[in-house]
């Protein structure tokens, strides 16, 4: 029959529940499910590639795939497709692979997400113009980017403005996912990108493109056209709160690889992060910074989140430097403090957990004797970074004991640290990597906790690099104040 099933999904995780509950079971969202039915002609499709079966028929005949049951000691001769990657190439190509595990696999869907604006369509029509044109070891081919949001002008003038004239690059403006995956068979692409997954839809599928079945129905038959093409898919996901646009998060356990773009409003640099990669870890950071000609990659960025350095004279008080670690990146931040006296106590907290600052203010009236009980105190870190490590706990002391004293802190002093209820200062998860960081760049001076100083042992640092270990909060007042 064709009566309706109704069915409650979680807007934040996808999954489906037959029937209204506050919290999804999945993932504890709460006021996250939303009823949509599902119509017995659409339970079919959601079953099988029944739709774009005719399209892909050619495909399955042109590299035909072994559909049969296969012994391991076979599988595991010769090269392990799992590990075959598409190479990506220049300081560009290296640091998405850097994100991706090492490249790009063939046959699998790499959903990248982000907030509209931060720069995906731009990322992933360079990714698309590298990908064809190749490289020294592999010969250029096609690559096809379809866009369901622009144009194919409007993507031809916007690779114009990055100068991307790349000739096996090809362009298509299409929302029907049919129609897109019919149009591609004659060109056997090296990758296809499909931009945004929000703007296509499946025939046959209840609702409009952007709704939640339709975003998952498209995802899927993506999904099933990259397995059993062996194309990588590369599929655009935007970042919504409003909720009527199905999120990438819906999407996140369905596809291969999901990597998420991040980036402040009023800063250049760009992030891209892996949240989840069934080929390679998650711990891994890409960082680009934007260009009028598109994202260049920043190979050493360690230094990007630092304010503009001022010569030793006019150092400000209130400024301390920090030492985080990020994938497999340690990166200097600087953690900006004000204190000062007036009627009203006031306090605000930018890139830092209200309840870590909290902590820390206390620790410092409590165990070093700051009377800070009548400032208004004003944390912030520089370049929109959140601060979440408690490996900056003693940055964000240095910084309020710089503003309370009116005493700047030298330029070239770092401070890595986590500090305990009794003022003491604990170790923290990849010293060896930060102090080595800190003498990299230069520094005279790092404050760590006398506890870290075995760990640095047969480091190689820097001859002007002085290590100072301390036990607890006064002795690091005492130092360097
Ligand atoms: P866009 O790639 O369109 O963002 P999204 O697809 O995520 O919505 O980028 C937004 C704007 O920023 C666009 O006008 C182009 C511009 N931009 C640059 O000029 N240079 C860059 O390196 C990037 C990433 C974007
Ligand atoms: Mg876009």
């Amino acid at each position: 029959s064709g009566k309706a099933r109704v069915q409650w999904v979680c807007g934040d995780c996808g999954e489906s529940h037959s029937q209204w509950w506050g919290s999804c079971h999945s993932c504890h969202a709460v006021g996250t499910l939303k009823v949509f039915a599902e119509s017995e002609k659409a339970g079919n499709n959601s079953r099988g590639f029944e739709i774009s079966e005719n399209a892909t028929r050619s495909w399955l005949q042109q590299r035909a795939v072994e559909l049969h049951p296969r012994r391991l000691t076979d599988v595991n001769k010769g090269i392990n497709p799992l590990e075959w990657r598409i190479p990506l190439f220049g300081l560009f190509g290296i640091e998405v692979a850097r994100v991706l595990g090492g490249g790009l696999v063939p046959g699998s869907l790499v959903l990248v997400g982000g907030d509209p604006g931060v720069g995906k369509s731009t990322l992933l029509l360079q990714i698309a113009a590298m990908l064809a044109e190749g490289s020294d070891f592999s010969k250029p081919a096609p690559v096809i980017y379809v866009s369901g949001e622009e144009s194919i002008e409007q993507i031809g003038n916007r690779a114009d403005r990055m100068r991307i004239g790349t000739h096996e690059l090809y362009l298509y403006s299409s929302t029907d996912v049919e129609d897109i995956l019919e149009k591609i068979q004659g060109l056997s692409p090296r990758a296809l990108v499909v931009d945004s997954i929000q703007t296509v839809y499946l025939k046959g599928v209840v609702g409009s493109a952007g709704n939640i079945q339709q975003v998952k129905e498209c995802t899927s038959a993506l999904l099933r056209f990259a397995k059993q093409t062996n194309i990588p898919v590369l599929l655009i996901g935007h970042v919504t709160k409003t909720g009527d646009i199905a999120g990438p998060r819906v999407l996140e356990h369905i596809v291969d690889v999901v990597l998420y773009m991040e980036g402040e409003k009023y800063s250049s640099y760009r992030l891209l992060r892996s949240v989840k990669n069934r080929f390679g870890s998650t711990d891994e950071l890409g960082v680009f910074e934007m260009s009028q000609s598109g994202l260049k990659a920043v190979s050493n960025p360690s230094e990007i989140f630092l304010s503009e350095q001022y010569s030793d004279s006019e150092v400000l008080a209130g400024l301390a430097v920090a030492v985080i670690v990020d994938g497999s990146r340690s990166f200097l931040i600087e953690i900006q403090a004000l204190c000062s006296s007036g009627s009203t106590v006031k306090k605000h907290f930018n890139g830092i957990r209200e309840s870590r600052a909290d902590m820390i203010i206390s620790i410092l009236m409590k165990q070093a004797g700051l009377k800070l009980q009548d400032s208004s105190i004003f944390l912030n870190v520089v370049s929109g970074i959140n601060l979440k490590e408690t490996a900056g706990d003693l940055a964000v002391a240095a910084a309020i004991c710089s503003s309370f004293f009116e005493f700047p802190i030298p330029t070239d002093v770092a401070f890595i640290g986590e500090i305990g209820l009794g003022g003491e200062l604990r170790t923290v998860p990849r010293m060896d990597k930060r102090v080595v960081t800190v003498s990299k760049l230069g520094y005279k001076r790092c404050i760590i906790p006398k506890s870290a100083e075995k760990l640095l042992t047969g480091l190689d640092l820097e001859e002007g690099l002085q290590i100072v270990g301390c036990r607890n909060l006064k002795e690091v007042i005492n130092g360097v104040f």
